[in-house]
């Protein structure tokens, strides 16, 4: 009796003074394991008589059951004890703020598609996208500008080598010239009422201050029936006021050509160039040129299958680029494609800073 509580008392205590959980287990391996000190106690009872077997049994029991829970106790307080020390050691400051160096920007060409997506889709209108590598087709036939058509020579083109598949014209995929052929593509899969812009990469033959041979347009299509000059005019205008965010815009129409739009119209804004390096808009004496459109030529709804006696439509083609340019005061196109972490850096804008028409344009 006195060995048995002397024993447990032995035990009890090495388990409370056990640091950690390898000191704990080396205690545990002593008294429970095979040849630990309870086992061996354990083992003894097959030497008693069935008399004294009753009455040690119970204590051996109580002994064996009195160190395995001390230890399991133990055990989670070791381990309670073992994730405080690594919280607090591991702890993170999460209110430190991220270090300047990596902090990147929004492109600009970026920044301006976002704005145009954001006005456009606030006057209802969806996006629709189209390959880089166009058809001949889609970029100049069923825009009604055929083969021979010297329109073709309005655009510089990069013609691609035929492919596998081509049809035997050996010259049936383009660079796209222009976003138009999204035209094309959209007409080809929707029905009316369309109502679309097309943003996206763009590619002719042409180098300087002012054109890059990759370039970005942004296309609009609206075919419904009754549209008509007017449409277009608004939402030209809407469109300028709410892009270079001023109210007061003086827009100017110019009869043009373009064999995929009858009649054709250029667009002019007002604005004041007097000031070297300095463009201001709304006012002046200077035109700025914006870009092309007109109501669909009824040829090109024919050509996509669309009923031109039922349905009209309105389309403009501007360069985004440009109007980058324009209004955030960048005066070489050629350094948006550089690549140069410096011009980046100065002309680049924070994330998330999309103006819209529902939010207020000026910031
Ligand atoms: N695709 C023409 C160009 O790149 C611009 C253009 C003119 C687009 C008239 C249009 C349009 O949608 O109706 O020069």
């Amino acid at each position: 009796m006195t060995d048995i509580a002397q024993l447990q008392s032995e035990i009890l205590a090495a388990v409370a003074g056990a640091a950690d959980e390898a000191a704990l287990e080396t205690v545990r391996v002593g008294a429970l394991g095979k040849k630990g000190s309870v086992s061996a106690l354990l083992a003894t009872m097959g030497g008693l008589s069935p008399d004294e077997r009753k009455v040690q049994g119970p204590k051996f029991n109580g002994l064996k059951d009195a160190v395995t829970e001390a230890i399991a106790a133990r055990k989670i307080q070791l381990t309670d004890a073992a994730l405080d020390t690594r919280l607090a050691s591991e702890r993170l400051d999460v209110t430190l703020p991220v270090r300047p160096e990596n902090s990147g920007t929004v492109h600009p060409i970026s920044q301006v598609l976002e704005e145009v997506i954001a006005i456009f889709a606030d006057l209802g209108f969806g996006v629709a996208e189209g390959p880089d590598v166009e058809y001949d087709d889609y970029n100049f036939t069923k825009l009604n500008i055929p083969p021979d058509h010297p329109a073709r020579q309005m655009q510089d083109t990069f013609y691609v080598a035929p492919q596998k598949g081509d049809k035997a014209d050996g010259a049936s995929h383009v660079l796209r010239t222009h976003t138009s052929p999204v035209q094309v593509r959209t007409m080809l899969n929707t029905k009316p009422p369309i109502r679309v812009i097309s943003p996206g990469r763009t590619y002719r033959v042409d180098s300087d201050a002012t054109h890059s041979p990759m370039f970005h347009q942004v296309e609009a299509l609206v075919v419904d029936e009754g549209i008509h000059l007017g449409h277009l005019k608004w939402t030209v205008e809407q469109f300028c006021k709410a892009f270079f965010e001023i109210d007061q815009i003086e827009l100017r129409a110019r009869p043009s050509f373009f064999p995929f739009t009858e009649p054709s119209l250029e667009w002019d804004m007002r604005c004041d160039r007097s000031v070297p390096g300095k463009i201001t808009f709304g006012s002046g004496n200077d035109w700025l040129e914006l870009g092309g459109s007109g109501m669909v030529h009824r040829k090109v709804l024919e050509n996509c299958g669309i009923d031109s006696k039922k349905y009209q439509g309105f389309a403009f083609g501007f360069g985004l680029d440009r109007m980058a340019m324009l209004k955030y005061g960048m005066p070489d196109i050629r350094s948006f494609f550089e690549s140069d972490l410096r011009w980046l850096k100065h002309y680049g804008f924070a994330a998330l800073d999309i103006p819209t028409l529902d939010g207020g344009l000026s910031r």
